[in-house]
């Protein structure tokens, strides 16, 4: 019998662990591209937060750049990977096993939040996941994020089957309307971030500074 199609999303850690369960690194360990781009922004030696960070590829590459970075993720799974990753190269992040909705979340300390591909959060979720991100980014700090279109329905690349999860320009300027815009913009890109994500994709980038 063939399950619904958010019914990943009941069991996140376990649903994640099982799929970082394999030997390779599912979405690689070269960072994303979005977040490749747009990183000079963060100089080296500020303070940087990677939500939902998997197994490690973007905290491990800021890390590399001179960023103090945090990074978190359900998946202890992920997280192990993340560790190795970063001994590997040999350099130093803050990871930690949690659950974005339990925090902790503390105001104005960042100077910079990563938020690529953190789709697993419903509607409601999301309103909180980005009230969070806001409170935690110092006035004047800013937000790379990245994540998938409606489009990416009919790609089928990777990113959640639910239409609900996904992003639009339209969504993300007003979710996120009490910040300035930097850079927001819908484009298809051909991508190959491991295995996970792989092909023309739908995608949209966010680069925000909280006023
Ligand atoms: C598509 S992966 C992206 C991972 C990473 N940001 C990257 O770009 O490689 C989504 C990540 O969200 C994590 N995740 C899912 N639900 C979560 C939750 N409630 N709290 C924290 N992390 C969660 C998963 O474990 C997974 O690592």
């Amino acid at each position: 019998m063939s399950q619904p199609a958010d019914a990943p999303f009941a069991d996140p850690a376990n649903t994640w662990n099982q799929r970082f369960a394999c030997p390779e690194y599912l979405f690689g360990t070269a960072p994303n591209e979005w977040l490749r781009e747009h990183a000079a922004l963060w100089r080296p030696g500020v303070r940087v937060l990677c939500v939902a960070d998997g197994e490690g590829r973007n905290s491990v590459w800021l890390a590399g750049r001179g960023l103090a970075v945090d990074a978190f993720d359900i998946a202890e799974i992920g997280v192990a990977k993340a560790r190795r990753l970063a001994a590997a190269q040999a350099v130093a992040v803050n990871f930690a096993v949690l659950d974005a909705d339990a925090g902790p979340w503390p105001p104005q300390v960042y100077d910079g939040v990563a938020a690529i591909f953190v789709q697993f959060a419903d509607p409601m979720m999301r309103e909180r996941l980005f009230a969070n991100i806001v409170r935690t980014l110092k006035p004047g700090g800013t937000l790379i994020l990245q994540g998938y279109t409606p489009k990416q329905l009919e790609y089928r690349t990777g990113g959640p089957p639910l239409a609900s999860h996904l992003y639009t320009e339209s969504l993300l300027r007003s979710a996120f309307g009490a910040m300035q815009i930097l850079e927001l913009r819908e484009y298809d890109a051909e991508i190959a971030e491991g295995t996970g994500h792989k092909g023309r994709s739908a995608l949209v980038g966010m680069v925000a500074r909280r006023r």
